[in-house]
């Protein structure tokens, strides 16, 4: 594959999730690293979706971070990998509002994620949680990204993004590239991590995913946890009263659910992992090999995060936020031509 463009973002919270980290950071970065000789990395902080909840005054402590999550994951940086914060390339809200002009009331709210974060569309709910996924439409299409690397949760808002840049493209001409659909997603995501689409569940309740807002300290993993917590965390992850190990999230997503993150933290493929167990009735040894596994990964990627400076990733940013601003602008420059604005 040569030639494309492979684009995601992770808001900045107080803390990323094990959900975040695996269903986004990890895949970002295993890609990147498999394809960055031939195709374009971007990899930026959606600042301005964090501020649709309110911002703990942490905020530029927290992107720095992130980047510093990319590095200790294992991204390596060459010219085709661009790293930049939303909010320093101003033609991500320019784009936003344009689009807004073409999308409708109807798909914006059918939007299961503004749905959950409304609470069905309270009134009192801000503007900005409904119109989010339009922000992320144009954070794609500025760059003409064709594969966006995210968890589960966040496909309805490619595919809103494809229907908004098919709309857009059948009245002024192909000016943006669709990014591909939600099965090539998938594919492309498995081609480097050996799962694509993921939702890591919450602990307590895996009927749901692993959410920063859970109140339960004990239903997420936070990628500072220190290793006794991690164990104690996934030590007291519910399951189920089956008595066997299998892979079937329909009937024991708590079980599936470690599985899936043995595989995702390890790099064994789930099919090795699962065959592993498969017939095993001891959920506390899943239990104690999970726990090892987690641990150990995260006291040596916090170990490697300690080490980097905040310098080197100002400086990473710099690069970034100056190669992006170019893109976009030309990018947004034609859509303004299209609509007469210039
Ligand atoms: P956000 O910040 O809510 O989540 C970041 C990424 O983490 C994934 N994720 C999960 N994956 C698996 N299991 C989980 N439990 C879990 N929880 C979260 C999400 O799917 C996501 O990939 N709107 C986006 C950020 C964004 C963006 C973009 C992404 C803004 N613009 C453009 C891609 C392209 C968001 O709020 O994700």
């Amino acid at each position: 594959m040569e030639g494309k463009t492979i684009l995601t973002g992770i808001r900045v919270n107080s803390e990323m999730t094990l959900g975040n980290f695996l269903g986004a950071l990890l895949p970002m970065t295993r890609l990147a690293n498999k394809y960055s000789a031939n195709n374009k990395i971007n990899i930026f902080i959606p600042d301005l979706h964090t501020i649709i909840s309110d911002v703990d005054g942490e905020l530029q402590k927290n992107l720095v971070k992130e980047i510093k999550y990319y590095l200790a994951a294992g991204l390596v940086l060459n010219e085709n990998v661009h790293i930049y914060r939303q909010s320093y390339v101003p033609a991500h809200s320019e784009l936003c509002w344009i689009l807004n002009c073409v999308a409708t009331m109807g798909e914006t709210s059918r939007m299961i994620q503004y749905k959950e974060k409304s609470h069905n569309g309270d009134q009192s709910t801000n503007v900005g949680i409904f119109d989010y996924p339009i922000l992320m439409a144009a954070d794609i299409l500025l760059y003409d990204a064709n594969y966006v690397p995210v968890g589960e949760d966040q496909f309805q808002h490619i595919e809103l993004t494809r229907d908004i840049a098919s709309r857009f493209n059948n009245k002024f001409g192909e000016i943006f590239v669709l990014p591909e659909n939600t099965e090539n997603q998938v594919k492309f995501i498995e081609s480097a991590n050996g799962a694509g689409g993921v939702r890591i569940r919450d602990l307590q309740n895996p009927e749901k995913k692993m959410s920063k807002s859970a109140e339960a300290e004990n239903s997420k993993i936070m990628m500072n946890d220190d290793p006794a917590k991690v164990t104690k965390k996934i030590m007291s992850a519910q399951t189920d009263s089956l008595g066997k190990i299998a892979f079937d999230m329909f009937n024991q997503p708590g079980i599936s659910n470690l599985l899936q993150i043995e595989s995702l933290v390890s790099g064994v493929p789930l099919q090795d992992v699962i065959s592993t167990w498969a017939g095993e009735s001891h959920y506390g040894d899943l239990k104690k090999k999970v726990a090892e596994t987690v641990s150990t990964y995260l006291s040596d990627f916090q170990a490697k995060v300690a080490e980097i400076s905040d310098e080197e990733v100002y400086k990473i940013l710099e690069e970034g936020e100056r190669y992006a601003n170019e893109v976009a602008n030309k990018k947004l420059f034609e859509v303004q031509k299209a609509f007469k604005l210039r």
